[in-house]
């Protein structure tokens, strides 16, 4: 245990944890999520759980990862006796199924500043935006070609150990970010035609809500905050005693909020100011966000910069999804960091080829009648992560609720006022709305 790496600083720590959040969930799913749902209604329900259950289970990680100092199968072992750390073996297995299409997405982003540089999307006509990605999609080597070189880097980053530079980059890169989203989304609602995108937005419409919302709500909240398969719960084991859980899970969960919410803006008054259809799925942000670029002085500058910082926002949460199946081989299989790293790395780019073929060459290949990309990201999403995250908050609530409001409070040196209500939803809230949700769903 000596030897185990540590965050240096607290700030070191949120950075993480927030680079882990913000990531293709908010920028890329939020907002397609949000189009396909009805808008503002799927907006409240979605605030509703991440402000519950979202911060709860994101405590409860943090604070099973301190107290156990291991990778999620171990940390459970470590806590309690008997087949709890089955809980862990299932998020290391959703850790395989995320970053898997997970990574064709990122591939996109890193092909879309490559385009971007060249001049590819400097136009602004919706037909020939859709067509762009129509035909990079349905054109296989470059897709896998990317795919490949977001996992490699993933790989590469994880094999060297989360310190160095992936963290000293998001320091800096992360509020790079933040600024051009904001310039974006201030372009997008000055738009001709942006208010009725704003209106979808923010005007909830309750009539529109059916079951597939609310399950699409809860999934996104999971997904966004990156709980239920123990990436936060493994960061939070690289932690020391001193750090303030609780302020901590705020800080991430308002962070990642925020760049959610600033995102809608920046997509959806565009959609419709350009006649985009909100529900058109997984390439909304790759067909919309080039005819903003287009209407705004330096545009094509902007275009580089803007999917060159989400391809490295897409890293590092990357990495955090992988970080926990590493961390599973290096403890429980006794494997070499580099050695786990590559193994896991070659499966999970193995996984996602029939992803990304799934919008291209593939795309009539339907599992549960959604193309293949979208039934992995249903299943881990949708299934694996509230089945996860119900399973951790009953741990911390039930099996070691006493331990656990040690550690939250770092044994007495961070008292936290909202400490029951927090059991109350670890015990109580969070399994049932969850098992409401997955139970009325079959
Ligand atoms: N939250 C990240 C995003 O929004 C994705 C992510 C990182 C994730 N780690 C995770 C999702 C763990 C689920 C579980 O892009």
């Amino acid at each position: 245990m000596q030897s185990r790496d540590h965050f240096a600083t607290r700030l070191g720590f949120v950075l993480a944890a927030a680079g882990s959040a913000v990531g293709l969930g908010n920028i890329w799913k939020f907002p397609y999520m949000t189009g396909q749902s009805g808008g503002g209604a799927f907006l409240l329900i979605y605030l509703g759980f991440v402000f519950t259950i979202g911060f709860s289970v994101m405590l409860a990680e943090f604070t099973i990862g301190r107290a156990g100092q291991r990778n999620p199968v171990g940390a459970f072992r470590a806590l309690k006796d008997g087949p709890w750390s089955a809980v862990g073996g299932l998020g290391v297995l959703a850790g395989l199924v995320i970053l898997s299409f997970y990574s064709v997405v990122g591939g996109w982003t890193i092909a879309y500043a490559v385009k971007a540089a060249t001049g590819a999307l400097a136009h602004s006509d919706p037909k020939s935006l859709g067509d762009t990605f129509g035909g990079f999609i349905s054109e296989p080597w470059g897709v896998i070609g990317f795919h490949s070189l977001f996992m490699a880097l993933t790989a590469g980053v994880i094999a060297g150990g989360v310190r160095g530079g992936i963290e000293r980059a998001s320091r800096i890169l992360m509020p790079i970010l933040a600024i051009l989203v904001m310039i974006l989304a201030l372009r997008a609602v000055t738009l001709d035609g942006a208010e009725k995108g704003i209106a979808f937005f923010l005007t909830p419409d309750f009539s529109k809500v059916t079951w597939d919302t609310v399950n699409a709500a809860l999934g996104q909240a999971f997904f966004s905050l990156s709980l239920g398969m123990g990436a936060m719960l493994t960061y939070a084991s690289y932690l020391d005693k001193q750090v303030n859980l609780p302020r901590t899970a705020a800080q991430v969960t308002f962070l990642d909020t925020a760049f959610a919410i600033i995102a809608g803006f920046m997509i959806l008054p565009a959609v419709f100011a350009f006649g985009f259809d909100p529900a058109s799925g997984p390439g909304l942000t790759f067909i919309t966000l080039p005819a903003v670029f287009a209407q705004m002085p330096l545009g094509q500058a902007f275009a580089f910069m803007f999917f060159a910082l989400l391809a490295i926002a897409a890293l590092t949460s990357a990495v955090s999804i992988l970080e926990p199946v590493v961390a599973y081989l290096i403890d429980e299989r006794r494997m070499p960091r580099r050695w786990a790293a590559l193994l896991s790395g070659v499966m999970i780019w193995a996984l996602g080829v029939p992803s990304a073929l799934s919008l291209g060459p593939w795309k009539d290949m339907t599992v549960g009648g959604k193309g293949f990309l979208d039934a992995m990201d249903y299943l881990a999403s949708n299934i694996m992560l509230p089945t996860g995250g119900v399973l951790i908050a009953l741990f911390v609530g039930w099996s070691i609720s006493a331990r656990a409001q040690e550690e939250a409070q770092s044994d007495g040196s961070h008292p936290f006022p909202l400490i029951r209500v927090w059991i109350f939803i670890c015990r109580f809230v969070a399994p049932a709305a969850v098992a409401w949700v997955l139970i009325s769903g079959l």
